[in-house]
């Protein structure tokens, strides 16, 4: 499903963030990304949202090698993949409903399709009753939630997750992340870059570990492995 082969990524101030990285997910993986800060963890994920073109190597994402795609394609390569981030990054002047709703309104679903659509997703990831809620009300759990359904309403077959329980207490983060094995669980591949050992630890899931862009440790059940 995603395939990055001799992934070279320096910068333009000279700094070498990836250094012939290799890397295979396949469909419906669960794959915790982890490292140093640093490390290249978020090089990595801005190669895979096609916010960054490699200095060298081959990105084959679904088939297709999207390190040779097209400027006006781009759109289409970002709908394959959902993203979700630390600071949750909600529209603040919009509900919770709004929020979600708008990532469907910039693929052009249909208006009469968003309504049932924003209910199911809002159902399923366990915000029923805060659709009018403004961000600033939720709890940060419940923010998540709200950037999680944003990030796979448009059904993409990979969501990818920088550090998403970075902000919420371990409770919380657990919540959470019973949510997003869900979502695995129903087919979708995730990519999740972390610093939560406790949480790594527990999950008993592969662990893909970066350093100095460079994979330097690749388990299938695999730990944490640092400190922090
Ligand atoms: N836009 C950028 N311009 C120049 N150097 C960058 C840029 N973004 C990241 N870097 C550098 O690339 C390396 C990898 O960074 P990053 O991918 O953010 O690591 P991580 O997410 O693992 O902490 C670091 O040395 C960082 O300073
Ligand atoms: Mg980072």
């Amino acid at each position: 499903m995603i395939s990055l082969k001799k992934v070279f990524m320096r910068y333009p101030n000279g700094v070498n963030a990836l250094n012939g990285l290799d890397l295979e997910i396949k469909e419906g993986e669960f794959v915790f990304v982890v490292g140093p800060s640093g490390a290249g963890k978020s090089t990595l994920i801005k190669l895979l949202l096609k916010e960054l073109q490699p200095t060298k190597g081959k990105i084959v994402m679904d088939g297709e090698d999207i390190t040779k795609v097209h400027a006006r394609r781009v759109p289409r390569i970002r709908k394959k993949t959902g993203v979700v981030f630390q600071d949750f990054r909600l529209l603040p002047n919009k509900t919770a409903y709004e929020n979600i709703a708008f990532a469907l309104e910039i693929t052009r679903t249909k208006s009469k399709e968003i309504k049932p659509l924003v209910k199911k997703i809002m159902q399923m990831v366990g915000l029923d009753g805060k659709e009018k809620s403004m961000p600033n009300e939720l709890s940060g759990g419940e923010q998540q939630r709200v950037s999680i359904a944003r990030a796979i309403v448009n059904d993409p077959p990979i969501l990818i997750c920088d550090e998403p329980t970075g902000n919420l207490d371990p409770e919380t983060s657990w919540e959470i992340m019973r949510l997003l094995r869900s979502i695995n669980r129903a087919g979708t591949t995730i990519i999740m870059v972390t610093h939560d050992k406790n949480i790594v630890n527990n999950m008993k899931q592969r662990v893909v570990a970066i350093e100095n862009g460079r994979i330097v440790r690749d388990d299938a059940s695999g730990v944490y492995g640092y400190d922090d």
